[in-house]
């Protein structure tokens, strides 16, 4: 048995502030974190238990810094690392400018995990412990990426790109061979240890309908799996959605009639979305991927984070990497906080912290397992500095409440104020 404990500054939440108001944020500012074997034994004042932890356990003082939950990326895509940041236009464009020609080298099973070690070391780097993840069409792509999130012990959600049609013929697949490498996918990861499938569809415009059944057989077949796929994120998809499927009254509609919503799917963007999809939503417990770097660097629009709630949608969010411009969820609350200003709704700093943890844990199904420290879930955590750069120790030493200091971080924040990483109470930063 391995006990250890970590004692600072800790915050994490217990619910969803925006309903539960202050009863679901814990903050200590004296706290302690005590950690047996990978998960949380205790969690709360340092002066309650300081005293009684067994003789051999080694206590982990983080000075000036704040311990949360593990960050939790709703959205991202593995394969695109390698075009962050590039120049240019909207989706559709971008798609084929930028990522098939990346994705296409995902064939190649080394290079896939080359590239699946690096984009773990940098979501470490960012203080994300969890992701739902895309592949690309090529079955080892995902083989690679789970191997290697096995090695460091991450839980981790991933699937294989499903797409039979308005693709380079070199990234399609055909129902039969997408079913049968999904199918095989699943038996083999699924479950394993920490790490489990989502199955892929990449988004309408590239599934023919035979497909789409092959995806409803996949989730009825096998129900705790998740369904990932793209929606609603840009004005001309959408349009190219309603003129691929006539008879659908709506995109998500599309979704709804190869009954692909529920509990355990993710629609990335939701952006262009009516009252009664934001409604159909919520009464099937679909979940949302809100990922404001990405629809604002690729131009796709802005998430109204109020119609979700009002709907009672899951949300969390998202890095959306390669449409997304960092991979680090503090960016990415910078971005929502912009976002929501927009639309005159204040994203108070304790809701994108909610948003980035636990909210993303519910978002994913998984906040049975991690997103807080109550006891006997997995202790992921991340210890930010409070003096990370200059600008940001000068900038926190004029805050006055703990609000004020981790908005002051959400802001001036990125890998540079993430300290240091543990996945299972195990630090897991590379160094
Ligand atoms: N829609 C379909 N594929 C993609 C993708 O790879 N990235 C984003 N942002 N949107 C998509
Ligand atoms: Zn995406």
């Amino acid at each position: 048995m391995s006990v250890s404990a970590h004692r600072g500054e800790i915050l994490h939440f217990l619910g969803n502030p925006e309903i539960e108001r202050a009863a679901a944020i814990a903050h200590f500012q004296d706290g302690l974190l005590v950690i047996e074997d990978g998960v949380i034994q205790y969690c709360g004042p340092a002066n309650q238990r300081i005293e009684t932890l067994p003789s051999e356990c080694q206590i982990i003082a983080h000075h000036n810094a704040l311990i949360l939950p593990g960050f939790v990326d709703t959205h991202i895509h593995f394969p695109q690392v390698e075009v962050m940041a590039a120049y240019g236009t909207q989706l559709l464009d971008w798609l084929e400018t930028h990522t098939f020609p990346a994705e296409a080298k995902f064939s190649d099973e080394t290079y896939a995990s080359e590239v699946a070690r690096f984009f773990l070391d940098q979501l470490l780097a960012n203080g994300t412990t969890t992701a739902l993840v895309f592949g690309t069409v090529h079955p080892q792509s995902v083989d690679a990426f789970f191997t290697e999130a096995g090695k460091r012990n991450l839980r981790m959600i991933c699937g294989k790109v499903m797409m039979d049609r308005n693709a380079p013929e070199n990234l399609r697949d055909t129902p039969e061979q997408g079913y049968k490498d999904s199918k095989n996918l699943i038996e083999r990861w699924h479950n394993k240890g920490r790490l489990g499938y989502a199955v892929t569809p990449r988004f309408a415009p590239t599934s023919s309908e035979a497909q789409l059944e092959t995806v409803q057989n996949l989730i009825e077949e096998f129900p705790d799996v998740h369904m990932h796929t793209h929606l609603a994120e840009n004005r001309e998809e959408c349009e190219w959605v309603a003129s691929l499927f006539p008879d659908s009254n709506s995109y998500l509609g599309v979704y709804d009639q190869f009954k692909l919503l529920g509990r355990r799917s993710v629609f990335a963007h939701s952006i262009h979305l009516s009252d009664s999809d934001w409604r159909r939503l919520g009464e099937t417990s679909s979940c949302v991927a809100h990922c404001p770097m990405s629809n604002l660097f690729i131009g796709s629009g802005l998430f109204s984070y109020r119609s979700a709630l009002e709907a009672k949608v899951h949300v969390g969010l998202g890095t959306d990497v390669g449409g997304g411009d960092s991979l680090s969820i503090l960016r990415s609350v910078n971005e929502a906080y912009k976002v929501q200003q927009l639309q005159g709704y204040n994203l108070s700093p304790f809701q994108s912290l909610y948003l980035a943890t636990l909210g993303g844990a519910e978002t994913l199904d998984l906040d049975q397992k991690i997103g807080n420290f109550t006891v006997g879930k997995e202790a992921d955590f991340v210890v930010l500095d409070y003096a990370a750069t200059p600008l940001i120790d000068f900038r926190i030493k004029h805050c006055r409440s703990i609000a004020e200091r981790i908005f002051v971080l959400q802001m001036l924040g990125d890998d540079r104020a993430v300290r240091q990483t543990y996945v299972l109470g195990e630090k897991s930063k590379p160094e």
